[in-house]
């Protein structure tokens, strides 16, 4: 037996386990060879946790051939056919079988990445085949600041989707921003009353946020204001073109300012906002009457679903569309015009249960299809140091504009304090670059490295700190890996050339362990792309990166009669973590 292509190690040693079950137990159907990554690296690889429901299943229907879950280890590991990947197979005394797999393959997956210089993606059939998958996040609202609850949906969302691109499938970024709805009405008023001339003169307004509070203002204090603020809504709706003209304007100020967090960011969105889906309400809404989920209720139009407290209300009673209109039709137009297969939504934990509600409507409306997959990935709050809410000291929301600012300029005094060390040799410009490549690298990890439902804690010290589970350790680390390349180049030993020839790579077992651990790859990618869970890869890359200086500690790589092996296997660490690197959206350096 050998691997198919494209079938990872993991699946491969599954099967072969699946084999030796049913030669070991031939009564039973189907068991499950539960087979798993060991714990323990010094036991093995692989192992086989299923001996122990084996034996209580064959016990149940009276059949006495093994007299414990280690024989029917045993058994197993009898059984497993010939093949060439395991190399040993040993059981436990409570009956797991532990496998090992042959360094030459190892190795030779090894070789090839630093050949290549790309890590392998998990085959697309694991997915059963190449998916369209839309992506919804970002999704700030118009004349408002985005908040960090933004940059955390951007940055988690990006990362869903390049996960997603490097598996292969066609993935569509979209941020639905919030461009339509009543506070439109109180906005366009004020903009009329404070730029009358706003067509001749278009004011020059940076900061829509005190606009928006201005006008949020009058609308409070001011009856009359209110009453035209609510026309106004209804004449932008009914399409009135100064209304949308003013509408427009807002949006086009809004975007700009999306934008620039955007480039810094190193983030493409499509944009379809709200208002994209406005024409498409009616219809939406007719196909829920007609599957009979609609109640009346007070002359609104809603749609209750067990188990939830409080209904969708897809038509307010004055005839107004809302939040959960916009996404009922955003969702039908999504899975049956657009044919999409997945779609995930990227907001706060707050809204999963309005996203539940939706995805249960569109079920029960026949919407789905049994392939489909409709997800919801909530994140809790941003808090600060003292953890409550995130913002700044003058008790504003903190402008992720300034955050960022804030991060790069900590990170440039840092590595300036460095190279007056004589620790690195950048030049000032040099300098520069690095701290707005490490700024950004280190807010977007800090966020995606633990599981996005808890809270966390912002502090730049922790963040930026050249130590522990920080984008700082780990791209310092991969710079040290980088230059370790370099001199070895320098010494005539090129990388991707030796490792065309067939060698041992894994002769110690702090190579056999980062080796072990670069064929991980593949399965990691696979299993965030299943549960859009991107801190995987951040421990993932952790892992590697440890794993590597576990090496480096104890082995000589330059200097040593086993330089070409070493140098081979440092160059595939880089591949990989550079991989991580690129599916985290975080620009590495070859150099600091
Ligand atoms: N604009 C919303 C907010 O700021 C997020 C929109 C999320 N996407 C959606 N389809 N509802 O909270």
């Amino acid at each position: 037996w050998s691997p198919a292509q494209d079938e990872s190690t993991l699946e491969f040693v599954t099967r072969l386990f699946a084999e030796a079950i049913k030669r070991a137990a031939p009564s039973l159907k189907d068991q499950d060879p539960v087979v798993q990554r060991c714990a323990i690296a010094s036991f093995g690889d692989f192992q086989c946790n299923a001996p122990m429901g084996i034996f209580k299943a064959l016990k149940g229907q009276g059949d006495t051939s093994y007299n414990s879950p280690r024989a029917v280890g045993a058994a197993i590991a009898d059984n497993l056919p010939p093949n060439s990947v395991l190399v040993s197979a040993s059981v436990a005394p409570a009956g797991f079988v532990n496998a090992k797999i042959d360094n030459a393959l190892l190795g030779d997956f090894c070789r090839e990445v630093a050949q290549k210089g790309k890590a392998p993606p998990p085959p697309i059939k694991a997915f059963g085949g190449k998916r369209k998958v839309l992506v919804d996040f970002s999704s700030p609202n118009i004349a408002k600041e985005m908040h960090v609850g933004h940059l955390r949906s951007t940055i988690i969302g990006d990362t869903i989707c390049r996960v997603l691109e490097y598996c292969g499938h066609d993935v569509h970024r979209i941020n639905h921003v919030g461009d339509w709805g009543t506070q439109f009405g109180m906005l366009i008023s004020h903009m009329e009353e404070a730029y009358p001339d706003f067509t001749s003169n278009p004011p020059n307004i940076t900061d829509l946020t005190v606009f928006y509070k201005n006008a949020k203002k009058r609308f409070d204090d001011d009856e009359a204001f209110k009453k035209k603020s609510r026309e106004t809504v209804v004449a932008l709706q009914a399409g009135d073109p100064r209304c949308r003209e003013i509408w427009a304007l807002l949006c086009d100020i809004s975007r700009k300012e999306f934008a620039r967090v955007y480039k810094r960011l190193g983030v493409t969105l499509e944009e379809v906002g709200e208002s994209h889906y406005n024409s498409m309400i009616p219809n939406a809404i007719s196909l829920l009457e007609k599957a009979g989920l609609t109640t009346d209720s007070d002359g609104a139009t809603t749609v209750f679903l067990e188990g939830h407290s409080f209904p969708l209300i897809v038509k307010k009673s004055d005839g107004g569309f809302g939040y959960d209109s916009t996404d009922i039709a955003a969702i039908h137009h999504r899975l049956k015009t657009l044919g999409v297969d997945w779609v995930v939504y990227v907001t706060d934990l707050g809204q999963a249960e309005h996203f539940h509600m939706c995805f249960e409507a569109a079920e029960k409306a026949g919407w789905t299809s049994s392939e489909g997959r409709l997800c919801h990935v909530g994140f809790g709050v941003v808090q600060g140091e003292d953890g409550k809410r995130f913002k700044t000291r003058s008790g504003e929301t903190v402008r992720l504009v300034d955050l960022l600012d804030e991060s790069v300029t900590r990170m440039e005094k840092s590595l300036k304090d460095r190279v007056a060390e004589g620790k690195c040799a950048l030049s000032p410009d040099e300098v520069k670059s690095a701290a707005e490549k490490i700024g950004y690298g280190a807010v977007k990890y800090a966020d995606l490295h633990q599981h996005p439902a808890t809270n966390y804690k912002f502090s730049y010290d922790k963040m930026l700190s050249t130590s522990g589970n920080t984008a700082v350790y780990l791209l310092f680390a991969h710079a040290r890996l980088a230059s370790i390349v370099r001199k070895a180049s320098a010494k005539g030993v090129d990388a991707k050339k030796a490792a065309s020839n067939k060698m041992d790579l894994c002769a110690h077992p702090k190579e056999r362990a980062l080796a072990f651990e670069l064929t991980q790859f593949s399965g990691v990618v696979a299993s965030v792309a299943e549960e859009f869970l991107p801190v995987r890869v951040c421990d993932y890359l952790y892992k590697v990166s440890c794993k590597f200086t576990e090496f480096v500690t104890e082995c000589k790589v330059l200097d040593d009669a086993r330089m070409a092996e070493r140098v081979v296997l440092c160059e595939a660490t880089g591949v990989v973590m550079r991989a991580c690197f690129d599916l985290l959206g975080i620009e590495y350096l070859m150099q600091i």
